[in-house]
Order: structure tokens, then C-alpha cells, then sequence
């Protein structure tokens, strides 16, 4: 298909069904916000394809990068984030000359088109270091020259927080400093527990929010939700932290996304709960699994030891909790 030069897009990145979940309801949000733009998504083979097509004008199938830097992902107590550098492919998009790259836990609440007035690369503080930018939203321009470089910056510097957001802070060095103009107001990447780090800023500014982000490890397809009462039936505390946030993402979830993926599947999908469990464990865990506890202890010695699955932060912190008991 030949499209004018000048077309924009919102791109997300989702490599297994549980973050395809996200970006469909990252999709939805944009189109009930009436978006003019394009909306892309970039997927890992895992995925179905044909369900991301009732959403996204574009759904490109690229190969899963890793970094497989274990020991600062461990820092970050998420091992599972090596395959952000998978975002990296956003830059061979060059039949969009200008796009908005969005995290799949993201979800807007709001038009948000007006980000595509701002230049490379324009992101939002991350809260937890706001010198550094969040790599969850930000405004790029395709460029296989750019890709090239990214991909030259990982492998003579890596990433120091072994995902995308180590990287693109490392190459995009001076956004701290250089233009204020690339800096997004927090309004456009709030992290959903903002009320639990800063609570009168929430309250004053919150109600301003135009994207909502997730982030951090429990994602809100771990939670348990009734479409009937339409509220969140476990950890119910924890839900809290998200605001109301959580339930919009549940709603538009149960109410535009599951009906789409009843029709493909023939079934009751997703309606609620983490699916880590229903997932088919890779050969590599599956392998993992079946080691004794003395071949664990070597691999763990040999600095491979097995972040993903037995030797994850809560199972250490379990194990660390039941010798302090
Ligand atoms: N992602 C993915 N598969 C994964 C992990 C991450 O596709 O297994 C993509 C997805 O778009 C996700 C983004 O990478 O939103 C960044 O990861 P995440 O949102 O979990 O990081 P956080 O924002 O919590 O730091
Ligand atoms: C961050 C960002 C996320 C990124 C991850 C790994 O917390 O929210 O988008 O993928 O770090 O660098
Ligand atoms: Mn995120």
C-alpha cells in the first residue's frame, strides 16, 4: 500500500497475549478518543495477528530482541523487562514520518494528537528519576539511520537499566538539559499509583491526566474483575492504589475488548486474572524446572541463574522470609 509521506502514527509494542490485551485496550482508548492518526502495532510471534487487526490499521511482526542483561533487570526486580529493547524496531517505521510510541499498559483518557506538534525525541519525567525520561510514551521520527545508531549504542554501551529505557536515555543524553520543549507534561504518562507517591499533587493535578501508565510489575490483566458488579474482586487493597484507573481499564477491557475476542475464539477468554499460568511455559523454564536444587546452585554460582522462574525476586523473597520467620 503507498501512503502519503507525511502520515503519523501511534505505535505499541506487545510480544505475548497478556500485553496484547493492553494494546488492545490501548487502541480502543484512542479510537474512542477519536484519533486521526494511524494506529500500529508491533507484535512478537507469540501473537495472534488477526485479533490485533480489528484494532490496529498495521500489525508488523518483528523478531523479539533481549537483552539478556540479568543482573541489572534483577536491580530493577523485573526480569522479564530484557525484551523491551524489542521497541527499538519503532524506528524502521519509515513509511510514518512522525509517530507517538506508547507503552501497551498505557491507556488514554483524552485526544491526544496534539503530541505529534512536538519533536525527537519528547517524553514525560520517569517518576521514579525524573532526569531521566519514561520510555512508556514518547514522540519520535522513524529513521533506519537512528535504528542503526540505537542498535550501535547497545552493544558498545548496553543498557544500565537492562531495558529500552537504559538505552534511549543513554542515546537521547541531554534530554534532561537541552530543550524544555521535549519535556511532556506528567499529564501525558501518569503512572497509575502517582496517588500513593504524591497525593495532594493527585488531587490537584490528577483530573488533568490524559494518558494513564500502569507501570510497575502487577499489570492490571493480573487482577481479578466481575463484568456483572463491575469491580475488582481480589486484592482488592492493592487495586486501590491504581485510583479509579484500574476500573476504566477493566471496562473498556470487558466491554469493547473481551466481545472482540470472543468472536475470534469462540469462547469466555480473559475475563479475568493473570493468564501467566494458562500460558505454555517456554522449553527454557520447562528445562529450568526439571534441574536439582545442587545444578541450580552451580548455575546460580555461574551468574545464570534462572530470574524468569525459580530463582525470581518472590520466590527469593519468600525464601529470605521464611529464614527470618
Ligand atoms: N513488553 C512486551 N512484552 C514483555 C514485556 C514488555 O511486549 O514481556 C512491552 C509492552 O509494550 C510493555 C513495554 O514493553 O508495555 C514495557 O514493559 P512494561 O510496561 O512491563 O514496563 P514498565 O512500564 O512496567 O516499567
Ligand atoms: C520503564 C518504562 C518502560 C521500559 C522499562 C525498561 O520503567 O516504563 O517503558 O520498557 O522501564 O527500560
Ligand atoms: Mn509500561
Amino acid at each position: 500500500m503507498k501512503w502519503p509521506s507525511s502520515l503519523s502514527a501511534f505505535v505499541t509494542l506487545a510480544t505475548n497475549d497478556n500485553y496484547a490485551r493492553g494494546a488492545m485496550v490501548l487502541g480502543t482508548s484512542l479510537r474512542n478518543h477519536k484519533t486521526s492518526k494511524k494506529l500500529v502495532a508491533l507484535i512478537g510471534p507469540q501473537v495472534s495477528e488477526s485479533v490485533l487487526k480489528g484494532i490496529f490499521h498495521e500489525v508488523r511482526l518483528v523478531d523479539v530482541l533481549d537483552s539478556g542483561d540479568t543482573a541489572h533487570l534483577a536491580m530493577m526486580k523485573r526480569p522479564d523487562l530484557g525484551v523491551t529493547f524489542t521497541k527499538l524496531h519503532c524506528w524502521t517505521l519509515t513509511q510514518y514520518s512522525k509517530c507517538v510510541f506508547m507503552d501497551a499498559d498505557t491507556m488514554v483518557l483524552s485526544n491526544i494528537d496534539e503530541l505529534f506538534g512536538r519533536e525527537e525525541l519528547s517524553a514525560a519525567p520517569d517518576p521514579g528519576w525524573p532526569d531521566c525520561f519514561n520510555s512508556g510514551l514518547f514522540v519520535f521520527r522513524p529513521s533506519m539511520e537512528t535504528h542503526d545508531k540505537l542498535l550501535q549504542y547497545c552493544t558498545e554501551h548496553g543498557s544500565f537499566d537492562g531495558g529500552d529505557q537504559g538505552v534511549l536515555n543513554g542515546f537521547f543524553g541531554d534530554w534532561a538539559t537541552a530543550d524544555i520543549s521535549k519535556h511532556l507534561p506528567f499529564i501525558y504518562n501518569l503512572s497509575s499509583i502517582a496517588i500513593y507517591t504524591y497525593l495532594p499533587a493527585f488531587k490537584q493535578y490528577g483530573g488533568n491526566a490524559k494518558v494513564v501508565h500502569f507501570l510497575g510489575k502487577t499489570k492490571p490483566w493480573c487482577y481479578t474483575y466481575d463484568p456483572k458488579a463491575k469491580q475488582i474482586t481480589e486484592n482488592v487493597q492493592e487495586a486501590a492504589t491504581h485510583s479509579t484507573f484500574l476500573l476504566d481499564w477493566w471496562n473498556l477491557y470487558s466491554s469493547a475488548v473481551v466481545p472482540m475476542l470472543q468472536e475470534q475464539f469462540g469462547e469466555q477468554p480473559f475475563h479475568s486474572g493473570c493468564v501467566e499460568g494458562e500460558s505454555h511455559p517456554t522449553q527454557a523454564s520447562a528445562l529450568e524446572s526439571q534441574l536439582s536444587s545442587e545444578e541450580r546452585k552451580q548455575n546460580w554460582e555461574q551468574g545464570q541463574a534462572d530470574y524468569m522462574g525459580k530463582d525470581s525476586f518472590d520466590n527469593i523473597r519468600k525464601k529470605l522470609d521464611t529464614f527470618l520467620k
